[in-house]
């Protein structure tokens, strides 16, 4: 009995404490990325060479394939998508990889760390990690230099790049007592305290669709693979009837 009771607690403890480490990040919503959905990437591949690449490369994806899968066309990718030029000031071409303009060091010296490269962002945080964190961005008058805070990535080194459309958010508190009596204040909810481009619905549209480009970026096979998968299981199921009638057929004289 209490060799079981040893192994419950064993397998239950690690959720007990991701719940734990969970409950003082705000916000903590949910999403689905729909995998057919290919103009909410589209607007998210927008935003994301717009807003991201000038400081994160997505260095394992080059712009064509990007197009290719997404149903843009070479020249409006040309158009739409490439804003860096290379070293000799030509536009970038749509064959070559996604990079950032910025060096490393140059990086370092403004941001005291290297921005991440984001082509696999998306499995190492999860999607729903990156959907919270991109709306997570409020006010914070102690972080000298960037002024912002972040819900769910205490004290991160990178500006709220997305404040013009968002806007600038104050959090709301709660005190809350932990199980030794311990107190605490944890965001509960955010206020916009100065309105950005957007309203509130469109800007958590926006994230939606930048996080499903990066889910795709992170995993460019993905629908394929579940294309195949269902093919063969339906291969599986027509091959299990066909081989239930043979087996009928055999054994149909034997007594
Ligand atoms: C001005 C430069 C800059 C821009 C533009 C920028 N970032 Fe960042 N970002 C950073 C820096 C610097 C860090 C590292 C923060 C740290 O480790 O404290 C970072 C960290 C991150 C992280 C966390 C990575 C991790 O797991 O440690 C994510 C996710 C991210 N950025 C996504 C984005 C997205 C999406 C955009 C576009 C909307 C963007 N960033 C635009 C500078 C930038």
């Amino acid at each position: 009995m209490n060799r079981v009771l040893i192994i419950v607690a064993g397998l239950l403890l690690p959720t007990m404490g991701w719940a734990a480490g969970d409950a003082h990040t705000f916000p903590d919503d949910k999403i689905e990325i729909d995998w057919s959905d290919k103009a909410a990437m589209q607007r998210g591949a927008r935003t994301f060479v717009n807003y991201c690449l000038s400081c994160h490369a997505a260095s394992y994806s080059r712009f064509n394939r990007v197009g290719a899968d997404l149903g843009i066309p070479d020249d409006m990718v040309r158009e739409n998508l490439i804003f860096t030029t290379d070293i000799n000031g030509e536009k970038t071409k749509v064959g070559e990889l996604m990079k950032t303009t910025m060096t490393p060091e140059y990086a370092e010296q403004a941001f005291g760390t290297v921005p991440p490269d984001l082509s696999l962002i998306a499995r190492s945080r999860g999607v729903n990690w990156l959907y919270n964190y991109l709306r997570g961005f409020y006010i914070d008058d102690t972080r000298v230099g960037l002024g912002v805070n972040n819900g769910v990535f205490k004290n991160v080194g990178m500006p709220h790049v997305l404040a013009e459309l968002q806007g600038l958010q104050q959090p709301k508190y709660k005190t809350v007592t932990d199980s030794h009596g311990n107190e605490s204040e944890v965001i509960v909810d955010f206020e916009i305290i100065k309105p950005g481009l957007m309203t509130e619905s469109e800007y958590d549209q926006t994230i939606h669709d930048l996080v499903a480009f990066l889910d795709y970026l992170a995993e460019p096979y993905k629908q394929t693979r579940k294309n195949v998968g269902t093919g063969v299981l339906i291969f599986l199921f027509v091959f299990l009837i066909l081989a239930y009638f043979l087996k009928k057929e055999y054994w149909k004289d034997v007594h």
